[in-house]
């Protein structure tokens, strides 16, 4: 049964696969219910980004092969972008937040609009009008006007804008710091602990 333990997680076509594999594996690792949907440039960054390992039909072996997660069976639901009338299209479904990452600049502007085009877009309306946490990790640059409205409006609504931007003052040395911090950024804001980078007490390491 969905409920508690149970995010969505939209992955659309903007840069930055590796933050989704790594928000992926992190709740999985915590134990939560993933159901996940991906657009079809979703799917293609996936491939372009993290090679054919990570394809959609290679996913769940690639998230224990990398991340060295146990994964429970049955606990990653794939739904079709296309699927409107998928579970998580309705707010009786017990899904309790969404994260949409990465998010591209249509679907934030679909999601701003209230357009419900694709599953992720409905999916999302359907978390803002629950009153139910929506993180939206967008990705461009530089971002035009229209862009930046399309953010203003999704928090207006009710979402969490968290912006592909890691830190560095973690001092990141390799890629996977840089996903680390932004996956752990992902869970604070979704409610779900983590020990994905350490908290920061005031000074950067020697
Ligand atoms: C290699 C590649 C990288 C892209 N990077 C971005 C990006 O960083 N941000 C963005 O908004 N769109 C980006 N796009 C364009 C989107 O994928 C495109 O607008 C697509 O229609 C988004 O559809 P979706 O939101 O349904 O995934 C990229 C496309 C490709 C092929």
């Amino acid at each position: 049964m969905p409920g508690e333990s149970t995010i969505a997680v939209g992955i659309t076509g903007a840069s930055g696969a590796i933050y989704a594999t790594r928000t992926l594996a992190a709740l999985l690792c915590r134990g939560v219910q993933v159901e996940l949907v991906v657009s079809d440039f979703g799917r293609r960054l996936l491939k372009d980004e993290l090679g054919d390992d990570a394809s959609i039909e290679n996913l769940v072996p690639y998230l224990s092969a990398k991340y060295g997660v146990e994964i429970r069976p049955g606990s990653v639901t794939f739904h079709s972008n296309r699927d409107l009338g998928a579970t998580i299209a309705s707010g009786s479904h017990g899904c309790r937040g969404m994260v949409i990452v990465p998010c591209s600049m249509k679907t934030l502007a679909g999601v701003a609009h209230g357009l419900s085009r694709s599953l992720v877009e409905r999916a999302a309306d359907v978390m803002l009008k629950e009153r139910r946490p929506l993180v939206i990790v967008p990705r461009e640059t530089p971002m035009s006007l229209p862009q930046l409205r399309n953010m203003v409006l999704c928090a207006e609504a009710g979402a969490t804008i968290l912006p592909a931007m890691p830190a560095f003052y973690q001092q990141p040395k390799t890629l996977d710091d840089l996903a680390d911090f932004m996956a752990g950024k992902i869970l604070s804001a979704l409610g779900v602990d983590h020990q994905l980078y350490a908290p920061w007490t005031g000074r950067v390491k020697a």
